[in-house]
């Protein structure tokens, strides 16, 4: 299990997986619409916004990676923001992450934010905020098992929902 960058090479199991995130309602954990006939420009789309280039209004500069299995199959996405605005900063995080719904339940999401923290730390970051919705038990342990040091709940008014906030120290690791 590795993350990669985007790249049309994962293609063909990324939109199996994107079209059930879809079907779901979590589309915007993808970044952008992808059209199947110019897949490329999709992959160019998401990556160029490590680059802060076509950053939706507010938005800063986020890196996506995606982990794939040793086949190449698209497991799952994880976006790393490289700095917080006051939105990400109870909503958001610097971290979001999310795996194909047929992969779940097998520790990939442990995983995922596992591998993305020393990328994390490449980016330039000392620590990471990583929050979840206060129902979502699964991504609460997931945090805690890569050593998210909790420190609050905050409401987002946006979104009106309460949010777990947690920390992880990146020059302890
Ligand atoms: C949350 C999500 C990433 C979990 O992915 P996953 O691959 O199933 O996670 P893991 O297999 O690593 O499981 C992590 C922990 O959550 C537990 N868990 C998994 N699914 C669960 C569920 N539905 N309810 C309660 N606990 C659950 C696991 O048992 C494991 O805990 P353990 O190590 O103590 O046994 C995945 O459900 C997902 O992509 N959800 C939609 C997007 C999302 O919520 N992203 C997180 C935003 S903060």
């Amino acid at each position: 299990m590795k993350l990669v960058r985007p790249s049309a090479q994962y293609k063909a199991s990324f939109t199996e997986a994107a079209r059930e995130i879809e079907a779901e309602g979590l589309g915007g954990f993808l970044k952008a619409s992808y059209d199947e006939n110019d897949f490329q420009k999709y992959c160019d789309t998401v990556n160029n916004l490590a680059h802060g280039i076509g950053l939706a209004a507010g938005n800063v500069s986020e890196t996506i990676f995606w982990m794939v299995d040793d086949s190449d199959n698209f497991i799952g996405n994880v976006s790393i923001r490289h700095s917080l605005t006051d939105h990400l900063f109870i909503f958001g995080g610097h971290i979001g992450y999310i795996i194909a719904p047929r992969s779940r339940g097998r520790g990939y999401g442990t995983l995922i934010l596992m591998l993305s923290l020393p990328e994390a730390s490449a980016l330039g970051l000392d620590k990471v905020l990583v929050t979840c919705d206060n129902t979502n038990t699964a991504s609460a342990r997931i945090i805690e098992k890569n050593g998210g040091i909790f420190e609050n709940e905050m409401y987002s008014e946006t979104r009106k929902v309460w949010k777990r906030r947690y920390w992880i120290d990146l020059r302890q690791r």
